[in-house]
């Protein structure tokens, strides 16, 4: 899937923020119902805010705490607006959040500089740093979040039991059939750490039941303004 960065213009969406539409392909980047509303309540919520806390020790010298730290994979950078959530969520909570996101279609830097989701002028210069930061190392934004942008394509993700939540924010079945399988959900799968959880806004019957079909606990949640459910899979804890 390639599109031209000219194809895409921003809208606003009901709470007010904004959201970008590809003409293309007919599809918006978040809900139309609110993207920051749906990124929210989805990403954060019922996945960053409800995933077992990874511990990792401090190291000798270091302050003699343990230091809580969630590793995070997301497919999908677009717009950074989960990646900015996550941020705020780690500065507002003293959690360390490594955030790898996976993309392949990279976004002009002067058309993200035009969304409006920061809330203070801190917030839209770590924005504007997480779309200047290099591609494929790790970039540290602030103190607790540390961001690698992956150009690669989650098609080839071989990570094995590395990730506390996964954000798996695909542009819809009816547009981009080949990234709801169960090839890609097995990948997932295996990247995640057991008793690790996957969340995404699609709820459809289909998707659940592939997700089940690699070994996946699947609940259907309420879903942010708009839709009715949204999906959360658990690897089992027992899976080793
Ligand atoms: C629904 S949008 C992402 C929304 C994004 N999380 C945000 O907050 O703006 C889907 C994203 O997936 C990216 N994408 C498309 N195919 C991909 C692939 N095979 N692997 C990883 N990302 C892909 C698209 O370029 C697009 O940026």
């Amino acid at each position: 899937m390639s599109k031209e960065n000219n194809d895409i213009t921003i809208i606003e969406t009901s709470d007010g923020s904004h959201s970008l539409f590809v003409r293309s392909l007919n599809e918006t980047y978040h809900s139309r119902h609110g993207a920051m509303q749906e990124s929210q309540w989805v990403f954060i919520k019922h996945g960053l805010a409800s995933a077992p806390l990874g511990h990792r020790p401090s190291a000798v010298g270091e302050r003699s705490r343990t230091t809580l730290n969630h590793q995070i994979l997301e497919v999908g950078f677009g717009t950074g607006l989960n990646a900015l959530l996550a941020m705020r969520w780690a500065e507002e909570h003293h959690v360390n959040v490594h955030f790898t996101t996976l993309e392949t279609n990279v976004l002009e830097l002067e058309l993200a500089a035009q969304l409006n989701y920061a809330s203070s002028e801190q917030e839209r210069s770590d924005f504007l740093k997480m779309h200047a930061a290099r591609w494929n190392q790790d970039v540290v934004i602030t103190p607790y979040f540390t961001l690698h942008k992956a150009l690669r394509e989650v098609q080839s993700e071989v990570s094995i039991s590395q990730f506390d939540v996964i954000f798996f924010d695909a542009f819809g079945p009816p547009t981009q059939p080949e990234m709801w399988t169960p090839a890609i959900f097995q990948r997932l799968f295996n990247a995640l750490k057991p008793g690790g959880i996957l969340v995404t806004y699609c709820a459809k019957g289909q998707v659940r039941r592939d997700m089940q079909s690699v070994g996946f606990t699947v609940e259907r949640l309420p879903g942010p303004p708009g839709k009715r459910e949204m999906l959360r899979a658990t690897k089992p804890a027992s899976h080793g």
